[in-house]
């Protein structure tokens, strides 16, 4: 990681919600609203717990974990969510433990991005939600993103929305998109059958 996110915790505890439009956030909830009460949801790369305190603020009865590999992220989470420490490529959860996964605007970061999504699909259980907000690199604000955070240092493995699609569809999930701009919300649902595999793989 090249920008200091164990520094850049209070920053994001107050201004982090402001990179999510409302359009975003609405999706979100109504793509958790079919979750049973007491279903667990991992929201990875999490930081300040931005997008776990707006699901815990519509469904107070789900079990929210963050988790994110900067500790001076996590030491913001809102209250009722459990942090974890852990890099997204090597996640210390076990297969299937989670009923829905959520990831907002960290994808890119994650320098090991296919060890990423896998893990994703691991910790995830069958017929498991997964809500993913990103940007994409080819409008001119979205190329302008990738370039700023190359020069920072940071992995910018920004995909668009197609191929994250694509990869997402090739570890089981059935994907749906909503573009809008630059911006985009990769979701589905997990589907193991349908890729093919009968337990995630590591
Ligand atoms: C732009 S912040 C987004 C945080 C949060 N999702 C939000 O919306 O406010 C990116 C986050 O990714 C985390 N991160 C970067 N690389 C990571 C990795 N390999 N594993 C886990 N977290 C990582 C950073 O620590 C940072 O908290």
């Amino acid at each position: 990681m090249a920008l200091p996110w164990d520094r850049l915790g209070g920053l994001f505890a107050r201004y982090g919600h402001r990179v999510y439009p409302d359009w975003a956030l609405r999706h979100l909830v109504q793509h958790l609203e079919a979750l049973p009460p007491g279903s667990r949801v991992l929201d990875l790369g999490g930081g300040t717990g931005v997008l776990a305190g707006a699901v815990r603020s519509a469904r107070p009865d789900l079990r929210v974990v963050v988790a994110d590999a900067a500790r001076g992220m996590l030491a913001h989470v809102p209250p009722g969510v459990r942090p974890v420490v852990a890099r997204a490529e090597a996640l210390p959860f076990e297969e299937g433990a989670f009923d829905a996964v959520v990831v907002g605007e960290a994808l890119h970061h994650f320098a090991g991005l296919e060890a990423a999504l896998s893990e994703i699909a691991r910790v995830s259980r069958e017929g498991g939600r997964l809500w993913v907000y990103e940007f994409d690199p080819r409008p001119l604000p979205g190329r302008l993103l990738a370039l700023a955070e190359r020069l920072a240092g940071e992995p910018a493995r920004f995909l668009p929305p197609d191929r994250l699609a694509d990869r997402l569809a090739a570890l089981g999930y059935t994907v749906r998109l909503v573009v809008r701009g630059f911006r985009y919300l990769a979701y589905g649902v997990l589907s193991r059958k349908a890729s093919g595999r009968s337990s995630p793989s590591r």
